[in-house]
């Protein structure tokens, strides 16, 4: 069976039938092609998959494409602007945050939840709002200094 959901997707107004047992993760990488989410455990255990839903992370692969009715979805594909990295998006590539990658557009989209509603955050807070993104490369210190470094410059307190 499909249902009809209209939901906003990097800004844009979608309208589609997805079927009822497609998750958001399936949806978005197999039918849109949005790659950019990773599928890891597809058990809601590692963040590779986190997007923002309404503007709060969520893990895609817990989540069916066909709840999406009447939400805002955000991926790592609408983090850029005009060709320009985030400021998160360019604070991981600055300070290293990233090895391998696979872990990080997860680790961003977090990142990004949590910088919209604590533009302030402590060491603790960075680290407990990324608690459940697994990074198998890093040893997390260089995606801690990432969002600190972010954070600052998202409130004027380092050069862009
Ligand atoms: S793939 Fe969704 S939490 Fe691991
Ligand atoms: S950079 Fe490789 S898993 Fe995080």
């Amino acid at each position: 069976m499909k249902r009809l959901v209209r939901f906003t997707l990097n800004g844009a107004v979608r309208e589609e039938a997805v079927a009822d047992n497609i998750l958001l993760l399936d949806y978005l990488r197999d039918g849109l092609g949005l790659t950019g989410t990773k599928t890891g455990c597809d058990g809601g255990e590692c963040g590779a998959c986190t997007v923002l839903v309404d503007g709060q992370p969520a893990f895609s692969c817990l989540m069916l494409a066909g709840a999406l009715d009447g939400k805002t979805i955000e991926t790592i594909e609408g983090l850029a602007e005009g060709g320009r990295l985030s400021v998160i998006q360019q604070s991981f590539h600055e300070n290293l945050g990233a090895q391998c990658g696979y872990c990080t557009p997860g680790l961003v989209m977090a990142s990004e939840g949590l910088l919209r509603t604590n533009p302030a955050p402590s060491e603790g807070e960075i680290r407990a709002a990324l608690a459940a993104n697994i990074c198998r490369c890093t040893g997390y210190v260089k995606i801690i200094e990432a969002v600190e470094k972010a954070a600052a410059r998202l409130r004027g307190e380092a050069a862009a």
